[in-house]
């Protein structure tokens, strides 16, 4: 297993060193090989040499790795986020990661999120018209395409069943955003049809946010636009406790190589103090070793986190761990299973 690591910048470099040695742990505990290769994209280098994802990054990426870990972009020097965007969808649109990943384990049962990663009001499509400092119309185009839309519920939808699933809904907003809305619909209730063990069902965007919130165990698996996705998903780790706990996982459903993010980003409010949350970080180690079909280190990790999180946690989640600290009970935890 060779994995691609990007710390990134301000957390994301202090929760990827601390969450490593839990993969060293988890590794030598279930005797896999696992290699990791770090690569310096961030704010540093941009700032430095004005290159964010360098040139043939993703064939190098395609062609020597299983899975890319990245901590988090951001840098309050690069207010426009620049180097985070080259980088992030870089990758996203480079490698065809267009299913994006996130469980949302709650209290009510877990919520398996799918949100689409690569295309709608993200794909870059867009101008302005009138002076560039101070335009009179500014446009960014919603666009999907039914080959991209349709690989993302195909794989969804399966993951949802595989899942052990009943339930899914579609969030959409398709009274509104008329075009994009029915091709969504078309192809949802087109690829449903595939899956007979599954219930589903769909929901104005608006809507859902509001049950999400007062009776999140209303809903299974679901499946989302990219924009209503992204937002729907900081809402999911508000009810978990915290943006520390979310991970995610971007995939493309036509190759092995995925890549592993927590949902948070760089915090620079507290990036230095040691004590920021490896949780999430962690859990997205999990994810990888789930995706690369070896189960039970995943499991085993995922167990290490629910012990430490019961004995202790960081200041994010009302504890009074550092980094390090939280990470110690992790490693004991899956030293001790
Ligand atoms: P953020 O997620 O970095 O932080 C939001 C709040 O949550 C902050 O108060 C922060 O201290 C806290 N927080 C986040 N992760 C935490 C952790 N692991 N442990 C403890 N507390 C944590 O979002 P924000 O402040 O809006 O963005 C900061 C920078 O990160 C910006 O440049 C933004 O563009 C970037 N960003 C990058 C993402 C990525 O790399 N995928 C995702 C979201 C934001």
């Amino acid at each position: 297993m060779r994995i691609a690591v990007i710390p990134g910048d301000g957390i994301g470099q202090e929760v990827v060193a601390a969450a490593l040695p839990a993969l060293d742990l988890v590794a030598e505990i279930f005797d896999l090989d696992a290699t990791v290769e770090q690569f310096d994209w961030g704010a540093d280098r941009w700032l430095r040499t004005g290159v964010g994802l360098p040139e043939g990054a993703v064939a190098q990426l395609r062609a020597e790795f299983d899975a890319v870990l990245l901590g988090a972009l951001g840098d309050p020097r690069i207010p426009d986020m620049a180097h985070g965007r080259d980088i992030l969808l870089g990758l996203r649109r480079g490698l065809d990661l267009c299913v994006n990943h996130r469980p949302l384990p709650l209290a009510t049962g877990t919520i398996e999120l799918f949100r689409e990663n690569t295309q709608g009001l993200y794909a870059g499509v867009g101008g302005t018209v009138g002076p560039p400092d101070r335009p009179t119309v500014a446009i960014d185009e919603c666009v999907y395409t039914r080959d991209t839309v349709q690989r993302f519920l195909r794989y969804s939808l399966g993951r949802i069943r595989d899942a052990g699933q009943r339930r899914v809904t579609l969030v959409h907003k398709a009274n509104a955003v008329p075009h994009t809305g029915r091709l969504w619909r078309e192809l949802y209730a087109a690829e449903l049809a595939a899956f007979p063990e599954l219930d589903g069902t769909d929901e104005y965007v608006d809507a859902f946010c509001y049950h999400l919130v007062r009776d999140p165990g209303r809903y299974q698996g679901v499946v989302a636009p990219n924009l209503f996705g992204d937002i729907i998903s900081d809402i999911g780790a508000a009810l978990l406790g915290g943006l520390g706990l979310a991970a995610s996982a971007s995939i493309c459903p036509q190759a092995r190589l995925a890549l592993f993010e927590p949902v948070h980003g760089s915090a620079p409010d507290i990036a230095g103090t040691g004590v920021a949350n490896p949780y999430a970080t962690v859990l997205c180690l999990a994810l990888m070793l789930d995706h690369l079909g070896h189960r039970a280190p995943a499991d085993a990790l995922r167990a290490a986190l629910a012990a430490a999180r019961a004995e202790g946690g960081t200041p994010d989640v009302g504890g009074h761990d550092t980094t390090s600290g939280f990470m110690t009970r992790v490693l004991a935890a899956l030293r001790h299973q």
